[in-house]
């Protein structure tokens, strides 16, 4: 089984990579940063806006993950994360379905719902959010994203691809998770926009196996979380504080996510098996 990993080079990209490797598949690694030779069965390297070079990468695949993007609003002028994860997630899920392949993991964001940037602050109609809840994205980061849901819909419809659409949350481990447990545990209003949901890359990478290998036809939207949130204080409490004109569909215990995992656990048999509270265990 060969599998395209497309930003290969990112925080996501090179845990996905490894852990494809290490279930057996090989792997063609590509990103516009020059990747290490040694870090994939193949690399590849340049931008994926250029269509033939992507119909050349994606040749041959049985399966292909869509990770690079521009990853935040802040990371680059409008003009340009509209245009790079737009056309990048045309290009490669199109050029992927045109040639066949079939099984598409298109990584989506929880930001395609609009609130982790929200010049508005604006609060979910209702908790735990579910994936039927509409876009409301009023950034460049969070539209591209529900764009890219709309292109891996159109693939699915026309070449016959199933095609799966990730949204994640904030996504770490190590460091990287732990300077935001400290940001956030500092005030829990600075990821009331998160909405305290959050996941361990490691994990991220398992639910992206299961877009590739779970019976499933057709496209689907999914978002992943870990059950629980990011922050020591009850999840009904932090609702109260930050979102109280939002309407708590069914209760949320203890320190239990705002999203709902239903789907996850249905079509992707996904649970997340890394806690934050392990953090200090692996050191
Ligand atoms: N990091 C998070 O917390 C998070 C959360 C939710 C969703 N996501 C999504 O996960 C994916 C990966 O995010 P990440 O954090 O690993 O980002 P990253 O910036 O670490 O990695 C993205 C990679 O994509 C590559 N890339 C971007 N545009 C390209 C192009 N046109 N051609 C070739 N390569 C290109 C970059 O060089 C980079 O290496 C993104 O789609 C992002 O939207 C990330």
């Amino acid at each position: 089984m060969k599998v395209l990993v497309t930003g290969a080079a990112g925080t996501l990209g090179r845990e996905v990579v490894r852990h494809l490797r290490s279930r057996g598949w090989t792997v063609r690694a590509d990103d516009r940063v020059p990747l290490d030779p040694g870090e994939a069965d193949e690399v590849s390297s340049g931008d994926l806006l250029d269509p033939e070079r992507v119909r050349g990468i994606v040749a041959g695949m049985s399966a292909v993950v869509h990770a690079a993007a521009i990853p935040a609003p802040m990371l680059g002028s409008e003009q340009e994360i509209f245009s790079n994860n737009v056309m990048s997630a045309y290009q490669v899920l199109d050029a992927a379905g045109r040639a066949g392949v079939p099984r598409i993991a298109y990584i989506s964001s929880l930001s395609a719902l609009g609130f982790a940037y929200s010049a508005h602050g604006i609060s979910p109609e209702s908790f735990p959010v579910t994936e039927e809840h509409p876009c409301l994205a009023e950034d460049v980061y969070g539209l591209s994203k529900s764009l890219g849901e709309g292109i891996a819909r159109t693939v699915a419809l026309r070449w016959g691809s199933t095609v799966v659409s990730l949204r994640f949350p904030f996504l770490g481990h190590g460091e990287r998770l732990r300077h935001h447990l400290d940001y956030v545990q500092a005030d829990p209003r600075n990821d009331s926009r998160g909405l305290w949901a959050w996941l361990d890359t490691r994990d991220a990478a398992r639910a992206i196996e299961a877009a590739l290998t779970r019976p499933l036809t057709g496209h689907h939207v999914v978002q992943v979380v870990a059950d629980d949130s990011t922050s020591p204080v009850p999840t009904a409490e932090l609702l109260r504080g930050y979102h109280p004109n939002s309407v708590l569909t069914e209760p949320i215990k203890g320190c239990d996510t705002t999203f709902s995992t239903v789907r996850s656990r249905e079509l992707l048999d996904f649970t997340a098996i890394h806690g934050w509270r392990d953090l200090a265990g692996e050191e």
